[in-house]
């Protein structure tokens, strides 16, 4: 049987995709066992991955799926703090997935997210003069990051105080790999939770316009929502909402300084932008694993067989790169076409926020290849770093330098003598 290594690790992610072209090969379905210590099988060629997540066999909540005796092997203990979190939409089959995503669906359609897009432009020039201003920057964490956060958190309603305590919560979710990952998560993760709960409790108070307000209302309306589902959903909103799109905009600008030609043509051609962010988002495939899922009966992909009762991972990164469908897969095609990457998943759960996210590179990218004129990396490439996680793909850093905007001087002659200085 092939050795497959923990594809949870940072060594892996830096360069995921030999291992799922020899996966694709020789091993498209092939069980393993993950950095968590359990078993999973991966699903690695886009003609199974597609299948895969549309197929209602494959149930996300373990509970329906898993007999008591497997939910007992299978299903990670879960102190009583952290049960909200199982009542997400993205851990819920239908009916409930289907009413929970119905709660909010109206607030991510494209019509709804294009009504942002004077606020998402003005937060980008801020961070993108700020940057301008200095000639250097973590791009990760200073324009990559803040813009996905600043955005959600307005929805939401957060105060943008609190922004910095959020990015240390989710960060700290999104690295749970091992049980010791989960209980060193504890503390922050306890922390998220409480705070969210003393948060609908001021909106139950004060009301508001926001989308905790409207959900809160929703809640307080009867039976569509209850209260963990409730914290739930904006745990769900905040991480999913900027710990995949800080990704998508910092692996996506590492991919065009790598290849300059596409970098050159990203400024020429401002006209290419919505290709161009499609062919990022399927060469960086920012959510690499998508999430797990469980089989609720035996299903085949060809004559493979997938036993019931197993837990089932499909790699969306690798089906973004199988090349019985992408022409020469790990070269950028900026305005590639057709494109259908698998970058947002497929089915009902098939990501809420991709327009929202759209939008967001839409307006990123731009800025950075137009206001950073120069833009260079500012470390060795090999000592840029991937951080371990399951679901993601994500540099931890992303030090860059750009020609620093010129500083308004007071023309020499109009300036007061400096003392000992001879004019
Ligand atoms: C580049 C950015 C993004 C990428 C690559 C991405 C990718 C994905 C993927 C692959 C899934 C499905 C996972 C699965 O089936 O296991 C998903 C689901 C989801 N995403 Fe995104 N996402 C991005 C941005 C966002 C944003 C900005 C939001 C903010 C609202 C968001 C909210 C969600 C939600 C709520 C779900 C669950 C949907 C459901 O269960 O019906 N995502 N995303």
């Amino acid at each position: 049987m092939m050795s497959i290594p923990d594809i949870s690790g940072a060594q892996h992610k830096a360069n995921p995709h030999p291992l799922y072209a020899r996966l694709r090969s020789e091993a498209p379905v092939v069980r393993t066992v993950l950095g968590d210590g359990k078993p999973a099988w991966l699903v690695t060629r886009y003609s199974d991955v597609a299948v895969a997540l549309k197929d209602p066999r494959l149930g996300k909540d373990p509970l329906r799926a898993l007999s008591a005796e497997e939910q007992a092997r299978q299903v990670p203990w879960m102190p009583g703090f952290l049960r909200p979190m199982s009542k997400n939409m993205l851990d819920q089959d239908p009916p409930d997935h289907t009413r929970l995503r119905a709660l909010v669906h109206q607030v991510f359609t494209p019509r709804r997210v294009e009504e942002l897009r004077g606020r998402v432009e003005a937060i980008t020039e801020r961070l993108v003069a700020r940057a301008r201003a200095r000639g250097a920057l973590d791009l990760l964490e200073e324009l990559a990051l803040p813009l996905p956060m600043a955005v959600i958190c307005e929805l939401l309603g957060i105060p943008e105080a609190d922004w910095p305590r959020f990015r240390t919560w989710t960060n700290r979710l999104t690295g749970i790999v091992t049980k010791v990952d989960m209980v060193r998560a504890m503390p922050s993760l306890y922390m998220f939770v409480r705070y969210l709960r003393a948060l609908m409790e001021r909106r139950r108070r004060t009301g508001g316009e926001d989308l905790i307000a409207a959900l809160v209302r929703a809640e307080e309306a009867g039976s569509r929502l209850s209260e963990d589902e409730l914290i739930a959903m904006v745990m769900l909103l905040v991480v999913a909402g900027h710990e995949t799109t800080v990704n998508l905009i910092a692996s996506g600008t590492l991919a065009l300084l790598d290849d300059p030609e596409s970098l050159d043509r990203m400024r020429r051609e401002p006209g290419l932008i919505k290709p161009a962010v499609e062919e990022l988002l399927r060469f960086t495939s920012p959510v690499d694993l998508a999430t797990e899922r469980y089989t609720t009966e035996d299903v085949a992909f060809g004559e493979h067989v997938v036993p019931r009762g197993q837990r089932l991972i499909a790699v969306l990164g690798s089906a973004n790169h199988d090349e019985q469908v992408f022409a020469s897969p790990g070269r950028v095609t900026l305005d590639r076409d057709p494109n259908r990457h698998l970058a947002f998943g497929n089915g009902v759960h098939y990501c809420l926020g991709a327009p929202l996210a759209r939008l967001e590179a839409q307006i990123a990218f731009p800025a950075i290849v137009r206001d950073l004129p120069e833009l260079r990396l500012a470390v060795p490439r090999s000592s840029l770093t991937w951080k371990p996680s399951l679901p993601l793909r994500g540099l931890t850093r992303l030090p860059v330098r750009c020609a620093a905007a010129p500083v308004y001087s007071v023309p020499r002659a109009a300036r007061p003598p400096e003392a000992g200085t001879q004019l």
